[in-house]
């Protein structure tokens, strides 16, 4: 048994799983205004590990984790804890550069968020997974004991109940690494250059191998030892304003073809046509085992898609061909080629997954339909993913894939779902999309507009059972 699988008693489960049976998630974002009496209540609670979850079938999930600046509240220091990152001390919010980075521009940014910056910085945020006849005398239960724990609640964000599903109407949760609890990885080696699916353990896990072959926890007293950094964004999706700026730029019945391009992926999940199936270790999904490989200028899949942005696989390099004299010789470690680079590279900007939708259902009929001064519930997703390493992993993906108005070669453009569209360095425009359509011909279309927007957000530590108790001790 690897020394993770051995250790599973000490993981908070949704390392591992994204429980999709227990439909109904609750995230409460707490802020602590009396330390001992938080740190006491906290301490009281049942949080289910790796090892309950794989004991029995579990009827309710309770996670917690931490801000910085919740850690400093209850009194934990952690900037006296040498080995904590640096982003994660700083906080989403807290630095005007990485705001810039991270596409928090314009509407998006920090300042006009529900939750997440200055005063609404929350402290803890704990996740309630559960059934939907049980989820509500939960949420009761918890948030009727706050005032005697110490806490006020700065927000109670609730999912429906469409798991595996997101507001647009496309399947979501697709794509995943799958972790590497046997530890039957040996990073470093020749087979590294194809692209995989399985994925070392430190890189979502602290104190355990990363891709590097290097153990990703330096906190003092092993502190961070099995646990990992959570990334919490509010992303709110204008579901009607996405249909119908679809409607208007491919015509009603075009409309679904060109969402399907900007995603990278059919609305039922499968790959876009003209992927060829490709064996890929760690998967045997027919929906995951592709690369972009064949596919080098995006004629099956845009270069810009999202999830080709956020995730390239094969290659972020769309001239990355590769030649038999070019393979050769960089096989013999005579000369390095693009693709060998960008394969390197995917690996090690893998995240993993773990948010819910929220708001009604809307199909994208009712979307296109929908009077302008219809009302709306919001809709969008609760976006949470994990990951070692936020500057490599999660910033990095946000930053400069994701957000880049340079990804791969483009420019001009942004993630068809996620850019903020406002023009940056001076007046570089972010707001285009570029693919080649049915019939062969490029296609450059401008003037997207703005489909979702940041709600809130938070890096937290999610700590192991041990180092959740340290941090509780009095
Ligand atoms: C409202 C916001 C978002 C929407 C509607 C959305 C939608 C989707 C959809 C439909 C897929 C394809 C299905 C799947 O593989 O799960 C997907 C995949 C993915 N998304 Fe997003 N997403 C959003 C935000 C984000 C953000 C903020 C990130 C990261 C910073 C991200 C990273 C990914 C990744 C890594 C994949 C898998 C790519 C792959 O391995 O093929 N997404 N997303």
């Amino acid at each position: 048994m690897s020394a993770a699988a051995a250790e599973s008693g000490d993981i908070q489960a949704i390392v591992d799983r994204g429980f999709g049976s227990l439909r109904a998630a609750r995230y409460l974002l707490l802020r602590v205004i009396n330390p001992a009496a938080a740190r006491a209540w906290l301490r009281g609670l049942t949080v289910t590990s790796l090892a309950n979850a794989r004991s029995h079938r579990v009827s309710r999930v309770d996670q917690i984790a931490f801000t910085a600046a919740g850690l400093r509240t209850l009194g934990f220091a952690p900037d006296s804890v040498p080995g904590f990152a640096p982003e994660f001390l700083d906080g989403m919010a807290g630095d005007e550069r990485r705001s810039h980075r991270l596409g928090d521009a314009g509407e998006n940014a920090p300042q006009y968020w529900d939750w997440g910056a200055g005063e609404k910085e929350p402290h803890v945020l704990l996740i309630l997974l559960s059934t939907e006849e049980a989820i509500e005398a939960l949420e009761t239960q918890i948030v009727s004991a706050l005032p005697a724990a110490g806490c006020t609640l700065l927000a109670l964000n609730r999912s429906n109940t469409r798991v595996g599903h997101e507001p647009f109407g496309f399947a979501d949760g697709v794509s995943q690494p799958a972790l590497d609890w046997e530890g039957t990885l040996h990073p470093g080696g020749v087979r590294d250059r194809i692209y995989r699916n399985r994925l070392a353990m430190g890189e979502v896990l602290l104190g355990y191998p990363n891709e590097y072959g290097f153990v990703a926890d330096h906190t003092a007293k092993g502190i961070g030892r099995n646990g990992s950094y959570l990334v919490y964004r509010q992303l709110e999706q204008d579901v009607r304003g996405f249909w119908q700026w679809l409607a208007q730029a491919a015509g009603p019945d075009g409309a679904g073809v060109l969402a399907e391009r900007m995603v990278g992926r059919t609305m039922d999940g499968a790959p876009l046509d003209g992927l060829p199936e490709t064996p890929v270790e760690g998967t045997q999904d027919r929906d995951n085992s592709f690369t972009f490989a064949a596919d080098p200028d995006g004629i099956a899949c845009p270069i810009g898609a999202h999830v080709r942005r956020a995730n390239p696989r094969s290659s972020d390099d769309p001239q990355g061909r590769r030649g038999f004299f070019r393979d050769l010789l960089s096989s013999a470690g005579l000369k390095g080629t693009a693709i060998h680079d960008a394969v390197a590279a995917a690996r090690f900007h893998r995240i993993v997954r773990r948010g819910r939708s929220y708001g009604p259902a809307m199909s994208p009929g009712e979307a296109m339909a929908a009077g302008e001064d219809a009302p709306l519930e919001p809709s969008g997703i609760h976006f949470i993913c994990l990951n070692a390493n936020l500057a490599r992993q999660f910033e990095f993906v946000q930053g400069a894939w994701i957000s880049s108005h340079n990804f791969a070669g483009l420019s001009g453009e942004s993630d068809p779902l996620l850019g903020h569209r406002k023009p940056v360095n001076g007046g570089m425009a972010t707001d285009a999309f570029s693919h080649v359509d049915r019939q062969g011909c490029p296609r450059l279309i401008g003037g997207l507009p703005r489909f979702v927007t940041v709600k809130g957000g938070a890096y937290f530590f999610l700590p192991g059972l041990k180092g959740l108790a340290a941090i509780l001790a009095d």
